[in-house]
């Protein structure tokens, strides 16, 4: 079977970009990275990219004059690194139609909770705040709205009683970096049917 070609898009850390990064280069998984784009020109991921030999770009959504110009950019990018399937790491911005109508349900992003609890850009700390005894991590495939679209994999993580914000994280990004990887092999391997909001996955062939 080929690889898939991924994009990463990513705006901080990219810890979860190195965890595919890792279980690619440890033959777990059987996608390559084409190209890594992110929006902030600080952002570490780009320079986890540079270590891997993998293309890293800065597209500074500040030198377009509109989300939707910028949008296009970065939809150009991808399309130039001919990739199959395009992977949100810790991308803090809103996917715009351009890139979303380019890669139809071939766009995937993580959250750090079990959607659709705890959407939005805090996840763990919402948990926390709101009392749950189990959240976890969700992978789905992105649409014109935060994290609504159809669920591949979720994976739950129990809330201990002296929790922190922190120590939360920790694990949650544990869970991340197993199941982002996982989650991208399911593609890969061809398992995934898409029947309206359910997300088939099929037995291993
Ligand atoms: C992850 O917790 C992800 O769920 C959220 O942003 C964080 C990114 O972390 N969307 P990293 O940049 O991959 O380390």
């Amino acid at each position: 079977m080929s690889r898939l070609r991924l994009g990463v898009l990513i705006s901080g850390s990219g810890s979860n970009l190195q965890a595919i990064i890792d279980a690619s280069e440890r033959g777990e998984l059987d996608a390559d990275i084409a190209v890594v784009i992110s929006n902030r020109q600080d952002a570490f991921g780009l320079e986890r990219a540079q270590r891997h030999g993998i293309a890293g770009r800065w597209i500074d959504p500040a030198s377009f004059g509109s989300a939707a110009e910028y949008n296009a950019a970065v939809r150009d990018e991808l399309l130039a690194a001919e990739v199959d399937h395009v992977v949100m790491a810790g991308y803090m911005k809103l996917l715009g139609t351009e890139v979303l109508d380019a890669f139809p349900m071939r766009v995937l992003n993580l959250h750090p909770a079990l959607l659709p609890s705890f959407p939005g850009a805090h996840g763990i700390a919402d948990a926390l705040a709101y009392g749950v005894k189990v959240t976890g991590v969700t992978v789905h495939f992105a649409d014109a709205e935060f994290d609504r679209g159809p669920i591949i994999a979720q994976q739950a993580v129990e809330v201990c009683e002296d929790d922190t914000e922190e120590s939360l994280a920790a694990r949650i990004h544990e869970a991340e970096h197993r199941i982002y990887p996982y989650a991208i092999q399911l593609i890969a391997r061809g398992r995934i049917t898409i029947e309206g909001r359910r997300v088939r996955v099929s037995p291993e062939a």
